[in-house]
Order: C-alpha cells, then sequence, then structure tokens
C-alpha cells in the first residue's frame, strides 16, 4: 500500500501548466507520465514541468500499468471518447469540465466508470477552495436570509483565433467553456435543479460558437438566477447572492489565484463586514480528494452524476438560445 497515486497526463493542455503543479504539490500524487499526440511535444513539456515520463500515443499512456489515475484536460469533444477509454483500460478519471457534449454522453461516461466500479469525478476546482465552502456555509447559517436572487459571471477574451473554445467541431463555445461554472455555483448554492431555463446569445459569424450569453434559471424553491459567459468580453468571474435579509458578493469566484487571498464582501442589517479567505490551491485540494477516494475506495466529494445534471441545464439554455437566435 502506498500513500500516493501516479497520476498520467492526457495531453499537453494549457490548463496542465497550472494543475500539474498543483499536482505536484499535493500530500497524496505524483505526475508520472504525460501522452501527446506527437512524442516531441510530450517530452517538451515534460521537461518543461518536471514530469519523468513522455508518451507519444494517448492509447500508450492508458495501458501503462503504473498508472493509477488519468487527469484528462482534452478539448471538450474529445472528453467522452478518451474518458471512455481510459475506463476500459480500468483506469479512474479526472476529467475537466464540463464533462461532455451533451448529456446523453455525459450519462454513457458516468455510466462506462460506474459498470467497472471505477472512479470518475469532475474538475470544477472553484468548488475545493475554502472561499466557496465558507459561502455555501454562511448561506446555510442565515446570512442572506431567504435566498431570492443569484448572479454569476464568467466572461474573458480568448487570446488566438485558433483556441479551441471557438472550434464548434470540438464544442467549443462560451457556455461549454465557462458559463458552465455559473451554472454549477448556481445548482451548487440552491442544492437544486432549476426548473426553468432560458438564453439569448450572440453567435461569432466565423466561428458559428456562442461568444456571449445571458441565461435565465428558475428554481423550485422560488430563487431566479441570472448569468453571462463570453469569450470576447472583459475579464469578470464571479457572483453575487440576495436574500430577504442579506447580500454575499464574491467578486474572484472560479479562477482564483491560489498566491492571494480572497474577500467575501458581506452586508446585512445595515452592516457590511469583509471576510478575508486565505490563499489556496483549489487545484491541489481537488486533486487531493480524488487521491483520497482512491486510495480509500471512497466516492469523489462531488459525484459524477452532477456533471451530467450539470450539462443537462446547460444542454437546454443552448438549445433556447439557439431557438431564439
Ligand atoms: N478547470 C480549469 O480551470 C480550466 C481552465 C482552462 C481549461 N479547462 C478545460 O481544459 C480543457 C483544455 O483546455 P485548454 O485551454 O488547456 O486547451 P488546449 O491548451 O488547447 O489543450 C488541449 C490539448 O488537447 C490535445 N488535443 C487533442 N485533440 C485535439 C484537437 N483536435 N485540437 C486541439 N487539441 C487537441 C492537444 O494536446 P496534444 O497535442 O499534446 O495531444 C492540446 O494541447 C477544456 O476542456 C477546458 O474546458 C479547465
Amino acid at each position: 500500500m502506498t500513500d500516493y497515486i501516479r497520476w498520467g497526463i492526457l495531453s499537453t493542455a494549457n490548463i496542465g501548466r497550472k494543475v500539474i503543479p498543483a499536482i505536484q504539490q499535493s500530500r497524496n500524487g505524483r505526475v508520472a507520465a504525460v501522452a501527446s499526440r506527437s512524442l516531441e511535444r510530450a517530452e517538451a513539456y515534460a521537461a518543461e514541468l518536471g514530469i519523468p515520463l513522455a508518451y507519444g500515443s494517448y492509447e500508450a499512456l492508458l495501458q501503462d500499468p503504473n498508472i493509477d489515475a488519468i487527469y484528462n484536460p482534452l478539448p471538450n469533444s474529445e472528453h467522452a471518447p478518451w474518458s471512455i477509454r481510459a475506463a476500459e483500460a480500468g483506469k479512474p478519471v479526472l476529467c475537466e469540465k464540463p464533462l461532455a457534449t451533451d448529456t446523453a454522453e455525459a450519462q454513457q461516461m458516468v455510466e462506462a466508470f460506474e459498470q467497472r466500479g471505477l472512479l470518475f469525478a469532475e474538475a470544477f476546482m472553484y468548488r475545493f477552495h475554502p472561499q466557496t465552502e465558507r459561502v455555501m456555509a454562511m448561506i446555510e447559517s442565515g446570512a442572506v436570509g431567504e435566498m431570492q436572487i443569484i448572479e454569476a459571471s464568467f466572461t474573458f477574451t480568448v487570446q488566438r483565433e485558433n483556441d479551441v473554445r471557438l472550434d464548434q467541431s470540438l464544442a467549443g463555445g462560451g457556455l461549454w467553456d465557462v458559463g458552465c461554472y455559473c451554472v454549477n455555483v448556481m445548482r451548487l448554492m440552491t442544492g437544486e435543479e432549476p426548473d426553468d431555463v432560458r438564453a439569448l446569445a450572440r453567435f461569432g459569424e466565423q466561428s458559428g460558437v456562442d461568444e456571449s450569453l445571458v441565461g435565465l434559471l428558475s428554481f423550485p424553491s422560488g430563487v431566479l438566477g441570472h448569468f453571462d459567459s463570453g469569450l470576447r468580453t472583459s475579464l469578470k468571474h464571479g457572483y453575487e447572492i440576495r436574500g430577504s435579509g442579506g447580500r454575499i458578493l464574491v467578486e474572484e469566484g472560479f479562477g482564483i489565484d491560489p498566491t492571494r487571498p480572497t474577500t467575501i464582501r458581506h452586508w446585512q442589517g445595515g452592516r457590511y463586514n469583509e471576510i478575508t479567505i486565505p490563499a489556496a490551491n483549489h487545484y491541489t485540494l481537488m486533486a487531493e480528494d480524488f487521491a483520497d477516494a482512491l486510495l480509500n475506495n471512497r466516492p469523489p466529494r462531488f459525484p459524477p452524476q452532477d456533471g451530467v445534471r450539470n450539462m443537462a441545464v446547460l444542454d437546454r439554455l443552448l438549445a433556447t438560445a439557439r431557438q431564439a437566435g
């Protein structure tokens, strides 16, 4: 029995430059190998990030008996095919968000892992940040009174026209890329699934993907949510929760800098309070939860079915935006 797991990284994705050092800092994980469609790229990436082994094909990584778990940061359209191939090779997978290209595919993924008794989780890292946990605890203890409105935003500007996010064939688009966080945080904070959703979007003339989108969600308890996501709009990534007796504002809610403390702003009964949350690396915390689950044969903190439910909301939102557009 070891007290750590050996991770294999599927591709030389950019996000790996954040996640790999975070796993390397984790108390129960080592990054053992990376695979790319090109051996040259895998070797360069391995050298850059201090990974001991590089493979020139994804399949070779999946067949390596010394790999305990796979991190899958492929483009969205490749999440399902390669996660399922990993399951067939007997490997547990931590898969990037959103789980798949649609609900049916996400469900197939979950079943592929369930059937084999393998661990599977979606990499919504912000849920592991102590800031998110604190906001949930505040709501639970009545910090906003009866919750009524949640608003969320995640917008940023893509830097390259050949970015995977602008490629429809790779399941790009702002809703899949960043709007998924807004939907996720609303589901997390309410603990409910929306019973009605609508969206309006601007689809890129060249890209065909939703480059800008606003969405509305109605929850059974009466909470209403509104959000925006975008690939060509200045950076904003936060959320606000308002209720009958208070307001919580989280300005840095999703892409939280692991090197700096963050602030929760809270208004209640005419008083304003700032709560400082010490710096934390949510990628490390997420990887540690996954590794603990694997080492102790327990489920991950957030069940993979949550990813299917998130996907279902995204599917409905995009369908209404396409109808409207
Ligand atoms: N949780 C977060 O904070 C976060 C942040 C950013 C992105 N993400 C997610 O991570 C995933 C990757 O995003 P990214 O920005 O890191 O993407 P990226 O830099 O474009 O990397 C994607 C990788 O996938 C591989 N790939 C396989 N088939 C491909 C194809 N047809 N076209 C392009 N690349 C292909 C490539 O690696 P090889 O050439 O080595 O095979 C490429 O480096 C997405 O699902 C995204 O939603 C998550």
